[in-house]
């Protein structure tokens, strides 16, 4: 099997105005690729990307002669209206979409966590007796979403299924994939059921589709990484003052502890710099994180380059785009006395998700999908994705 070429392919990607994704889009430009930027906004970096590589109306076709453009889409991806408009001008501006990369993803923000039930205001000024507040939701919020799973899970894959519809119809166009959960997507904790239940969703739906490659030459992979500190340095000084200032009196607030021993153990100025630096620091899931869990900005964590290239990875390489799940983690070195190198590593793995199979599937769903499934990927391979109404 081959690498997969990028150099004039026409890609979305959704969160592309910030953190990874903006990264992601960057390496894409580089390597020949155009990019429809998807995102609620984007942030100055983004926009300064957006400008490098303007797009030429009337030029549908930036592949092999021209150089990659990128235009930006502003959509929610929790809005299906919204993901078939990005869908349509993708299609208008450059003819074709080759990737989908589904990187827009929020972190239970206080709008929308497990802890904060919706409820209406009447229902909050109005305890039923007994038992506290009343269950009852506003009026439109009938159709009953968390934005948490209606970005991170369920726009996701709407995107993706027009994507694979649209690719049944195109061979020709190699359909590629990738989806963004996280080591969050199977760790578990009290503090943000949603979004961990939201991931691991993403990497079932992905791992499900990774036949797509075997029987229909659609790649797709799912990348889970884990800690990723988004710099904006050399983009944006004057947002990156915080940052440096809080790692520069960090330093010298340890040297000080190595030097006088505890005598100033006792005052956190580290805790009193992180909340400094989460104040300022403006991107937007880092900074729920920070909220949630403290992570501080020289906690050991990928760079958003360096996910973005473990992201390029997935996308190209051959013995990927059959549904993998790789995590991606920064990592001590433990070899590095022995053998050198650096300090820390980039460490990927793939995550085993078929160790939880029951016993009695024997490793073989083929014994409980088969014949259905067979036919299944007759239909597909025939370009038809909806079943004929019996
Ligand atoms: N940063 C980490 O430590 C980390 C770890 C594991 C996984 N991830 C995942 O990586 C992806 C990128 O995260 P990041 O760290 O770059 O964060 P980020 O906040 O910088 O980027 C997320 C982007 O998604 C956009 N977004 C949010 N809601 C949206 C909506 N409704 N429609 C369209 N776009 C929307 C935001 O505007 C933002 O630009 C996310 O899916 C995240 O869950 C991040």
């Amino acid at each position: 099997m081959s690498s997969y070429e990028l150099k004039g392919k026409i890609a979305i990607v959704t969160g592309a105005g910030s953190g990874i994704n903006h990264a992601l889009t960057e390496l894409l430009l580089e390597a020949g690729c155009s990019v429809v930027m998807a995102d609620v906004r984007l942030r100055p970096e983004a926009q300064q990307t957006l400008d490098r590589y303007p797009h030429h109306p009337g030029n549908k076709d930036n592949g092999e002669d021209h150089r990659p453009s990128a235009v930006f889409q502003p959509t929610d991806t929790g809005n299906w209206a919204q993901i078939r408009a990005l869908w349509e001008t993708a299609l208008q501006t450059y003819g074709r979409v080759n990737i989908v990369v589904n990187g827009a993803g929020v972190y239970e923000p206080p709008s929308s966590t497990f802890w904060n039930p919706p409820e209406s205001s009447s229902s909050l000024s109005s305890p039923s007796p007994g038992v506290g507040v009343a269950p009852v939701d506003d009026p439109d919020a009938a159709v009953g979403q968390y934005q948490t799973f209606a970005i991170n899970t369920t726009g996701p894959i709407r995107l993706a299924q027009i994507a694979v519809e649209y690719w049944l119809q195109h061979p020709e166009l190699q359909g590629n994939m990738l989806f963004f959960a996280s080591v969050a997507g199977y760790v578990h904790g009290l503090l943000t059921p949603l979004y961990f239940a939201s991931k691991a969703a993403i990497i079932s739906f992905a791992k499900s589709l990774g036949g797509l490659r075997e029987h229909c030459g659609i790649r797709s992979a799912c990348i889970c990484p884990s800690t990723v500190h988004v710099c904006t340095l050399g983009t944006r000084l004057p947002t990156c003052l915080p940052l440096l200032l809080y790692l520069f009196l960090n330093r010298f607030w340890l040297l000080l502890r190595m030097v006088y021993g505890d005598v100033f153990a006792s005052t956190n100025l580290s805790y009193l710099l992180s909340i400094l630096h989460t104040k300022y620091r403006q991107t937007p899931l880092i900074h729920e994180i920070q909220k949630h869990v403290n992570v501080r900005p020289d906690d050991l964590g990928l760079t958003g380059k360096e996910c973005a290239e473990v992201a390029m990875r997935l996308l190209q390489e051959p013995q990927y785009g059959g549904g993998e799940i790789i995590e991606c983690m920064k990592a001590f070195n433990v070899n590095k006395d022995k053998e050198g190198g650096d300090e820390t590593v980039i460490q990927l793995r793939e995550v085993p998700v078929e160790t939880l199979y029951p016993s009695f599937y024997n490793n073989n769903l083929d014994t409980i999908m088969g014949d259905p499934e067979k036919k299944l990927i007759q239909r597909l391979q025939q370009g038809k994705m909806r079943a004929a109404v019996e």
